[in-house]
C-alpha cells in the first residue's frame, strides 16, 4: 500500500516552488522538449478524454488544453498543493487530490491517460499499481519520465506508449 502520507508531505513542501523549478537552465532546456513533444502526441493521437495521473501545478494539463479546445480533462494528485495554480491554467479540468481513488473511474473511461515526471518519484511496487490502474482506466497511456530512456535522449527523457 502507498505510503500517500509520507509522499504528500514531500510534495506539499515542494510544489508551491515547482514552477519556478522551470526557470533553471536544464530544466528549461528539458521541459521545452517534452511539452513539444507531448504536443505533437497529443495532435497525431487527438483524444476526447485525457486523464494526468500526477498533474502537479497544470503544467501538462495547460498543454493538454491548449491542442485539445474540446476534450474532456481530469487529473489527479496526491498533493493539494498545486491544486489552485492547476485550476488557474486549465479552469474546467475536473481535478481531484488525495489517495487514489479507483472507484471514480471506470475501465477504459478515458482515450489517453499521462504520467509525466512521476514514476521516478514512485518506489517500484507503487510504479507498478500505478502502471496497473492507468492501464485500466485509459484506452492508452503515455509515460514521460526522465528515469526511462528513448527517443529524446539528450535531456535524459524518455517516454513510452501502452
Ligand atoms: C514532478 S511533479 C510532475 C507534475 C506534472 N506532471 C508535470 O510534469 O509538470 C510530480 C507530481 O506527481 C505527484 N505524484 C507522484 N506520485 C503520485 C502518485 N502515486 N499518485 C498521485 N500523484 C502522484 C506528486 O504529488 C507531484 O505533484
Amino acid at each position: 500500500m502507498k505510503d500517500y502520507e509520507k509522499d504528500k508531505e514531500y510534495w506539499d513542501e515542494r510544489l508551491p516552488k515547482y514552477d519556478r523549478e522551470g526557470h533553471k537552465v536544464w530544466s528549461r532546456v528539458a521541459f521545452r522538449l517534452q511539452e513539444d513533444f507531448l504536443r505533437k502526441k497529443l495532435r497525431k493521437l487527438k483524444p476526447s478524454s485525457v486523464m494526468e495521473i500526477g498533474f502537479g501545478t497544470g503544467r501538462v494539463l495547460r498543454i493538454v488544453r491548449q491542442e485539445l479546445p474540446n476534450a474532456r480533462i481530469v487529473g489527479h494528485d496526491q498533493s493539494d498543493a498545486g491544486l489552485e495554480a492547476a485550476t488557474e491554467k486549465v479552469p474546467d479540468a475536473e481535478l481531484v487530490t488525495g489517495g487514489w481513488p479507483a472507484e471514480l473511474f471506470g475501465d477504459e473511461e478515458f482515450d489517453l491517460v499521462l504520467l509525466v515526471e512521476v514514476l521516478l518519484h514512485n518506489r517500484w511496487g507503487d510504479c507498478r499499481n500505478l502502471m496497473q490502474e492507468a492501464m485500466r482506466i485509459g484506452k492508452k497511456v503515455l509515460i514521460v519520465d526522465p528515469s526511462m530512456c528513448g527517443e529524446i535522449q539528450f535531456t535524459g527523457q524518455g517516454w513510452c506508449l501502452v
